[in-house]
């Protein structure tokens, strides 16, 4: 199977009740990881590219290294996504180099240069068989390389996402409903405490959720910021010479019965980064005299593979969705 766009996925995915993850690529092990999960779990799979990848690793590496995924699995559907594209010029050059699926976040800017942006992406992208992902709302964390302090985010605004659909001509819509960037997505005070005195972080707005999907029967919502931060990679890496304190991320259970909505499409970004740090720390903390990437690079691939399985089948339900 060659690179697809999302447009059938989200179909399957909307009348399935299950969501597609979308993981964030920025080398090979990644690359790997993630698909060798989904290839073995015959998993439908975005691999999306930030611009913050693109200047790490090069468009064209990272576009041959997802083309290497597909021939390696041709069994499962897998589409190229440009992750929080910022202008025009760049998704232009995302669509003119071979992703199938691209998305404008112009969600800081004003509603009217929101719809004006979406709307030039996507008449660009649709002439090149390319979808289009839109934002309305403002997540917490760094978005579009905005810093937006916890508590100063902005839900989505159901009252306004038609008439954004139908002026944008968008394929899907990411919306802000509580979930946020990073690895620290509260803090301590907009939490509370369980009989443990583990944190407990605020619930996801459903009530926005299902307000948006209300108005956009059969449209496929998004969500960004959805690592769940697991405790055990935090732990791993506080044990092993990291300092992570207070780390922490969405529960998977809200992301489950988010998936069993019209939410077609997750993201997990910062769950990757976790999983290799926390078994690269390990690693050098055990191996101190070994050298050779590829020894502690294997057992964070593996982390990888392990994590994205676990998404898939308890989290995502993708699992045999093909
Ligand atoms: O939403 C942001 C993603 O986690 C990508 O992060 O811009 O550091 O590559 P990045
Ligand atoms: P996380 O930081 O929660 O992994 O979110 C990733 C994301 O939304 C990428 O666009
Ligand atoms: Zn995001």
């Amino acid at each position: 199977m060659a690179l697809v766009t999302t447009k059938e996925m989200f179909k399957k995915a909307y009348d399935g009740g299950y969501a597609v993850g979308a993981f964030n690529v920025n080398n090979m092990e990644i690359v790997q990881g993630i698909t060798e999960a989904a290839g073995e779990l015959e998993s439908p799979v975005i691999l999306q590219v930030s611009k913050g990848a693109r200047a790490y690793a090069n468009h064209t590496y990272l576009v041959k290294m997802v083309e290497a995924a597909v021939q390696e699995n041709p069994q499962i559907p897998i589409a190229l996504h440009l992750d929080h594209g910022d202008t025009f010029e760049l998704c232009k050059s995302c669509i003119d180099g071979g992703f199938t699926s691209v998305m404008i976040d112009a969600s800081s800017k004003s509603f009217e240069d929101n719809i004006a942006l979406t709307k030039q992406v996507v008449e660009y992208a649709h002439d090149h068989g390319v979808v289009v992902e839109a934002e309305l709302g403002t997540l917490a964390g760094i978005e579009d390389e905005v810093q937006v302090e916890a508590g100063k985010e902005a839900y989505t605004r159901p009252e306004e996402v038609e008439e954004f659909v139908d002026r944008t001509g968008c394929d899907s819509l990411a919306i802000a409903i509580g979930t946020s960037h990073g690895a620290y997505k509260f803090t301590a005070a907009q939490c509370t405490r369980n009989a443990d005195g583990i944190l407990v972080p605020p619930p996801l707005r459903f009530d926005v959720l299902e307000e948006c999907i209300k108005r956009l029967p059969g449209f496929p919502i998004v969500l960004h910021g959805s690592s769940s931060v697991p405790q055990e990679f935090v732990k791993m890496v506080n044990e092993y010479g990291g300092n992570m304190p207070d780390a922490i991320g969405i529960p998977e259970d809200q992301l489950r019965q988010a998936a069993k909505l019209a939410v077609c499409k997750i993201n997990i970004d910062s769950d990757i980064r976790l999983a290799m740090t926390a078994n690269i720390r390990k690693y050098f903390v055990e191996h101190p005299d070994h050298f050779d990437p590829r020894q502690y690079l294997k057992p964070a691939r593996q982390a990888v593979k392990d994590m994205v399985a676990h998404k898939i089948v308890n989290v995502l339900g993708s699992d045999h969705k093909i």
